[in-house]
């Protein structure tokens, strides 16, 4: 997809952080823009900032109010959107997440249900409502592309961040089925997987919701706070967007939104190659001991970051919260 003015955008997630730059971009770049978000103040917030960033017209920007891991509602601001704009979405970006961090042998129903239901299920839910309208409104007549905002965690699987891991992984597979089954309508495709992000993801707890609190993880105002100063330090969501929009120009699938992409993914599937064969498992179980465990264990044990919640008295000792 190379021209984005006059079209649609449907972005997940975009009351905050990624999302939020991301449809300040592209409502820069002339789009009009819905953002579909569970958090209505931050929706309200949003908007502002949008129009202040991008010099929309009002009614180029909406504000949906919705729990995209329900599916009717996720329906019916999908609906809400086509009769505001007189279209379905030329581009679906989505990019709601949520995340936990703690032993993955801790793990409850719960923790699944919640970063899974969020990071994965929800993003098929877009692409079971949006795609088939996308197609019939655009297959091989007008550029329209699907995006989502994975992580560069996809690559890997994390002792202390299970349930996220898995889902990004999931979301990578998913848009690489998508990818081609969309070639024959003349559409595209792409991930974005991000390290560190200046968002707001480290007061997901805070809205996480009540049939689903029980956690085997250590979340305080400690670990929050942890986070929250590690998020400081990553990128400007905005700059972040400038990656995907490129990727998204360039119609490639996957963007690692650094210079050393290349070497980053290499080391990934090094590893991989390794865990394949005998003599490649012989290599990693030889490195150091402690070098093994401390990555086995994930935690800092300094504020409790990555420990097990307090009370489950089975943990390994390097995994409880101190
Ligand atoms: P954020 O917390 O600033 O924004 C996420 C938004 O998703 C929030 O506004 C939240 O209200 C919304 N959301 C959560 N659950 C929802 C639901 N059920 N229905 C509707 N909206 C929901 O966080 P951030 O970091 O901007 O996250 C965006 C994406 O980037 C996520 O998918 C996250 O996993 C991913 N990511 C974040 C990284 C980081 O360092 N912050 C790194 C790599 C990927």
């Amino acid at each position: 997809m190379k021209n984005f003015a006059g079209k649609i955008a449907f972005i997940t997630g975009g009351a905050s952080g990624a999302g939020l730059g991301q449809a300040k971009l592209f409502s820069k770049s002339g789009m009009r823009v819905a953002i579909a978000d569970m958090r209505q103040d931050a929706l309200d917030n949003a908007v502002g900032e949008i129009i202040a960033y991008s010099g929309a017209k009002p009614e180029d920007v909406l504000a949906l109010k919705v729990d995209l891991t329900n599916r009717a509602e996720y329906i019916a601001a999908a609906d809400k959107a086509e009769e505001v704009f007189g279209a379905p979405p030329h581009l679906l970006i989505q990019t709601a997440g949520v995340n936990a961090f703690g032993p993955a042998e801790t793990s409850t129903f719960e923790d699944f249900d919640w970063i899974v239901g969020v990071c994965f299920n929800a993003v098929v839910n877009g692409l079971v409502i949006f795609v088939p309208r996308m197609v019939k409104a655009y297959g091989n007549k007008e550029e329209f592309h699907i995006a989502a905002t994975s992580s560069y965690a996809a690559f890997m699987g994390l002792p202390g961040n299970a349930p996220y891991d898995s889902a990004k992984a999931a979301v990578l597979n998913l848009h690489d089925s998508y990818y081609k089954a969309l070639v024959p309508y003349g559409g595209g495709a792409t991930v974005l997987c991000p390290q560190n992000i200046n968002s707001n993801i480290f007061a997901c707890q805070l809205y996480r919701p009540e049939s689903l609190a029980p956690t085997g993880y250590n979340t305080t105002e400690t670990t929050m706070a942890f986070l929250k100063n590690m998020h400081s330090q990553g990128m400007d969501p905005v700059e972040l967007a400038g990656w995907l929009k490129r990727a998204i120009e360039n119609d490639q699938l996957i963007v690692l939104p650094y210079d050393n992409a290349e070497e980053m993914l290499r080391g990934n599937y090094e590893r991989y190659i390794k865990y394949a064969s005998p003599e490649g498992m012989k290599q990693i179980r030889e490195q150091d001991e402690a070098e093994r465990l401390a990555a086995a264990s994930f935690a800092d044990p300094g504020v409790g970051f990555g420990a097990a919640r307090a009370g489950i008295d089975w943990v390994h000792e390097s995994k409880k919260p101190k």
